[in-house]
């Protein structure tokens, strides 16, 4: 039998797929390392049709590079974006310096695990995900454990099974307002999850239940990290509750963190 690499048919296939797409077809190509067998070659070739009808590659894959870790994607959880990666970057700094084995942080609305993954992995404290998905709870946990990290996982509508205070809450909620989810890219409005999309009438449903009920859930003097669209509509909700209301910008010089601590 003639021996087949990935590059061999991906060669083939490079010329119908448009620019954009091309790196994409490189990295399905890294993924494998040798000659194929028989499945393997079977299952490239779903893989570059799955590609072509514009599925994410991550969810192709099935993970993806998140900071410290590898983290596992599926269908029913986001995937995870570069400016998730840079808040949760600019937390591990933080909070270097001042952590201890008994600081405890939440990830609400955790999605795939990634936040609170790579916090406990870089931080080594107490982390805690929650998700109102049954299937993210348990993709979080699968993520912990093949990452090496330790966190307590709990499925919760926001902060209704949430019972300790924490030193740091950070999220990263639906924040879509619905009327714009038609109008997102193919690749996110047709193959990520609506639950993770959707931030109700005006994008800001989860914002204001985190900037009306978080200080309940935390210690004096913790803090709030949230992913955002909109800086000043969140910015206007926290002043009730928290001081030191801070914006960082993303790679793409857009409003996209908050940090806030409580007054
Ligand atoms: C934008 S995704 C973020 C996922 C992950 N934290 C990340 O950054 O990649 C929002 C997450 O909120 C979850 N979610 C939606 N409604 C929720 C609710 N009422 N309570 C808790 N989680 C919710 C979704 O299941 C989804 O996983």
């Amino acid at each position: 039998m003639n021996k087949i690499l990935a590059r061999d048919i991906i060669e083939k296939e490079k010329a119908n797929f448009p620019k954009e797409k091309q790196r994409e077809l490189k990295w399905l190509e890294e993924s494998y390392s040798d000659f194929l067998c028989e499945s393997e070659i079977l299952k490239l070739k779903k893989q570059i049709q799955e590609l072509k009808s514009g599925k994410p590659l991550a969810y192709i894959l099935g993970n993806m590079p998140f900071l410290n870790c590898n983290i596992k994607v599926n269908k029913n959880c986001l995937i995870p974006r570069p400016e998730t990666e840079q808040l949760v970057d600019i937390l591990i700094k933080k909070w270097k310096t001042k952590v201890t084995p008994e600081t405890e942080i939440l990830d609400l609305c955790c999605g795939s695990g990634c936040i609170g993954v790579a916090l406990n992995k870089a931080l080594k404290c107490k982390v805690t995900c929650a998700d109102i998905s049954e299937s993210c709870c348990d993709l979080a946990k699968r993520n912990a454990e093949a990452n090496g990290a330790v966190i307590d996982v709990v499925q919760s509508d926001m902060f209704s099974n949430i019972s300790k205070k924490f030193d740091l809450i950070v999220s990263n909620p639906p924040y879509i307002p619905t009327k714009k989810i038609d109008s997102l890219d193919d690749s996110v409005k047709n193959f990520e999850p609506y639950l993770a999309l959707d931030g109700k009438e005006d994008g800001l449903y989860f914002y204001r239940i985190i900037a009306n009920q978080s200080f309940k859930f935390l210690k004096s003097g913790g803090e709030l990290a949230l992913e955002i669209d909109e800086f000043e509509a969140v910015e206007t909700m926290l002043k009730k509750y928290f001081k030191d209301v801070t914006m960082q910008k993303d790679y793409f010089n857009l409003p996209r963190m908050i940090f806030a601590t409580l007054k």
